[in-house]
C-alpha cells in the first residue's frame, strides 16, 4: 500500500501529526510505503502512484488554507476513486466536546462545504506557541484563549495534541485498504 499524506501547516503541528501517522502506518505496514508531502507541493505529486490518501490541515483564523479547496477541486475524481481520510487541526477542538467531525464547527462546515467525501474523518487539537507568535497573532490569541478559558501565558508552549486519538486514527486508516471499505 503507497499511501500519501498531505499536510497543510502553519506553524508545524499538524507536519508533526502527520509524520507521526507515517510512523505509525510504517511500523504496520512495511517501510518505506509512506511519503508525507506540504501540500502547497502537491501539484508535484504523481498521484496515481498512490493506493490512498490522509489530508491534514490546520485552522487559522477560522479557515483551512486556501490549498486545501482547490486541491480538492481539482483532484476529486481521484479523491473519490482512492480510500481517503481527512483530519482537521485546531485549538477549540482541545476541548472534549468539540473534537469530532460532527461537533466542530470548522470540520463540519467543510464537509457539508466540499464535494470530497473522505471515508474517514478526525479532529485534534493543535499546539499553542505563544514565543514564535508575531506580536499581533500572539495578542489575537491571548484574547481568544481569555474569552475560551484556554492558556493566556505568552511565555509558553502548549500542546494539546491527544496522541492516543491520533494513534486510534492512525490505527483505523491504516484498515482502510479498499475503497469499498468506506463508511
Ligand atoms: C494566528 C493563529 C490563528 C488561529 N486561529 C484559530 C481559530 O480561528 N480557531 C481555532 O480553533 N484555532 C486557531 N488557531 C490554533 C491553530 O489551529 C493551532 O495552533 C494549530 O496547532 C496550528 O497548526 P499548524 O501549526 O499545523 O498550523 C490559530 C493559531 C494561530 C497561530
Amino acid at each position: 500500500m503507497r499511501t500519501l499524506i498531505l499536510y497543510s501547516s502553519h506553524d508545524g503541528q499538524t507536519r508533526k501529526i502527520a509524520e507521526f501517522i507515517a510512523e505509525r502506518l510504517e511500523l504496520s505496514n512495511g517501510a518505506g510505503n509512506c511519503e508525507v508531502v506540504d501540500l502547497a507541493a502537491a501539484e508535484r505529486c504523481d498521484l496515481p502512484r498512490y493506493d490512498r490518501v490522509l489530508i491534514g490541515a490546520s485552522i487559522r483564523y477560522g479557515h483551512f488554507a486556501a490549498e486545501l479547496p482547490v486541491f480538492v477541486k481539482r483532484h476529486l475524481r481521484w479523491l473519490d476513486a482512492v480510500p481517503s481520510a481527512f483530519f482537521a487541526v485546531n485549538l477549540t477542538a482541545r476541548k472534549a466536546g468539540k473534537r469530532t467531525p460532527q461537533t466542530n464547527a470548522y470540520t463540519r462546515k467543510f464537509l457539508a462545504s466540499s464535494p470530497w467525501r473522505p471515508d474517514r474523518c478526525g479532529v485534534f487539537a493543535g499546539a499553542l506557541h505563544y514565543p514564535r507568535y508575531g506580536w499581533l497573532d500572539r495578542v489575537m490569541i491571548q484574547l481568544i484563549m481569555r474569552m475560551t478559558g484556554g492558556e493566556t501565558d505568552a511565555t509558553k508552549d502548549v500542546e494539546y495534541t491527544d496522541w492516543q486519538q491520533v494513534n486510534d486514527f492512525a490505527s483505523d486508516f491504516a484498515l482502510l485498504t479498499a475503497k469499498t471499505a468506506g463508511i
